[in-house]
């Protein structure tokens, strides 16, 4: 029943329903006991328990240890000193599982993070939305088109795009393709990141793909002679180059929303060094903004695995909600725990966000706050496409930065949709794609994402941002202070 909102009760019930939470037991189904939303409904449990038994048999994808150095890494970001660029596909699809594609993304997120770590001067913490980034919430459990009614597309891990009943029935078989899936493209991203592709002395060859006399070409043609020479003066200098990793090498970590629990507690497992629970399904995983509520499954799995994890925060949720989450998610405060992903839209991040950012002040809360100017920022073209302005998300990202000059917060990172392949699915960017364009390369199975060429120049726009605000930091102490 719903009780009237007396404000003294209502906290109190609230502060004891809270204590509860967090003193039963966690273990890696007690989710099962909570309401959950967006999960398939499977047709055959017993199909779908073999699966998720056999999966729990698998390999993990990930080892605890490099959950671990990224959460280090992260609470770096959370004091000001690292920059957090996250971004992949909306989803990846089954079909699109090709070497090209995994090499183009690399290599695009590689180019952004040398404009980022450039401008910025200071480490940038790269986490790809990839090798597992699968499973889709809806906004409706159902689709209707011509009077035919089937149930939602909601991501390959789960049922086919086409529109016929047999490809959208949920099949838990997979679950384990995009097991396999996400285990080749970590393979690929390892061996790029470690195995020479990544070496800063590279840099030049990054640009291969891009089209010739463009405006982003030429700002990173400039910029890569720019790292080029302070190379060879180090070189020049007797420092031998080849002996350092931190120049030959790059970490690349994968993330994902971690919709579909039953997949997630397969991968699930004990640390042997610490005896603590790890989601092994990829470094950072995700909360979304509509698996958020404070007493359901998503939240429940989330707090007992210590992995960096991620909060989407959009603008239904209010401060108090927020604190309370922060209080399941993150008891001991730690740092690079949790990172707080705003999405509000350009017209509202400016009123949406500040009263998040001083409630988790007030409260001494050590978070990572990144933006995701994507998915508050999605319209339907003239055309009839599901597209996102260029415009808009540079607008959300900026009026984020601004908020947090404003509030003395740290602007930590950002969350991108993006793809290394040439699609025409946001509107404008340098080359500017109108409504006409959509139809040229729509290839998304999901949201509209950044191509190539707008990924990189969105990167050069953030680098600016980004230096404005290391400015301000480095503005001189008051003389009380300088002692
Ligand atoms: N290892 C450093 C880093 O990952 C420097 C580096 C090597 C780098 N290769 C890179 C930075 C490619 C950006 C892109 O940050
Ligand atoms: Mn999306």
């Amino acid at each position: 029943m719903y009780n009237p909102p007396i404000r003294g009760r209502t906290a109190a019930a609230s502060f004891f329903w809270e204590l509860k939470t967090m003193s039963e037991r966690w273990t890696p189904d007690s989710w099962r006991n909570k309401p959950v939303v967006q999960m398939p409904a499977y047709p055959d449990a017993k199909a779908l328990a073999d699966v998720e038994a056999q999966l729990a048999t698998f390999p993990p994808l990930v080892f605890a240890g490099e959950a671990r150095n990224l959460k280090k890494s992260l609470a770096r970001v959370a004091k000001g000193e690292a920059f957090l660029l996250q971004g992949g596909d909306c989803a990846e699809s089954f079909a699109e599982h090709g070497a090209n594609n995994i090499r183009d993304f690399f290599r695009v997120l590689l180019q952004m993070a040398v404009v980022l770590t450039y401008a910025g001067a200071l480490p940038v913490v790269k986490v790809g939305r990839i090798a597992g980034q699968f499973a889709k919430p809806r906004s409706s459990p159902v689709e209707k088109v011509d009077g035919v009614e089937l149930p939602s597309y909601r991501g390959d891990i789960v049922n086919d795009i086409a529109f016929t009943a047999e490809a959208r029935t949920p099949d838990p078989r997979r679950q384990v393709m995009a097991y396999r899936q996400s285990a080749a493209t970590l393979n690929l991203l390892r061996a790029f990141a470690t195995g020479g592709y990544a070496n800063l002395a590279s840099v030049h060859e990054w640009m291969l793909g891009f089209v010739k006399g463009s405006q982003q070409s030429r700002r990173y043609q400039e910029l890569a002679d720019r790292i080029s020479d302070a190379l060879n003066f180090m070189r020049a200098c007797g420092l031998n180059l080849e002996s350092h990793p931190e120049l030959r090498a790059t970490e690349m970590y994968t993330s994902h929303e971690a919709l579909l629990l039953g997949y997630e507690q397969a991968f699930t497992r004990v640390d042997s060094t610490t005896g603590d629970w790890y989601a092994t399904s990829g470094h950072m995983i995700w909360i979304g903004d509509r698996t958020r509520q404070l007493d359901h499954a998503h939240v429940e799995y989330f707090r007992g695995i210590k992995n960096p994890i991620g909060l989407k925060c959009g603008p239904s949720l209010k401060p108090d909600e927020l604190l309370k989450l922060i209080d399941i998610l993150n008891p001991d405060n730690e740092p690079g725990r949790l990172t707080l992903i705003s999405r509000f839209g350009s017209d509202k991040v400016a009123d949406g966000l500040p009263p998040l950012v001083r409630a988790v002040q007030r409260e001494g809360r050590v978070v990572v706050w990144s933006c995701d100017p994507m998915h508050g920022n999605t319209i339907t073209s003239t055309t009839g496409y599901k597209t996102r302005p260029f415009d808009r998300i540079l607008s959300e990202v900026k009026g984020f930065f601004n908020v947090h000059a404003a509030e003395g917060t740290y602007a930590g990172g950002v969350h991108l949709e993006m793809t290394g392949q040439d699609v025409t699915e946001c509107l404008g960017g340098a080359r500017a794609i109108t409504d006409e364009h959509l139809n040229d390369r729509y290839h998304t199975v999901c949201d509209p994402r950044l191509n190539a060429e707008q990924s990189i120049d969105m990167a050069f726009l953030i680098a600016e941002l980004l230096k404005q605000e290391r400015a301000g930091k480095a503005q001189p102490l008051p003389a009380a202070a300088g002692m």
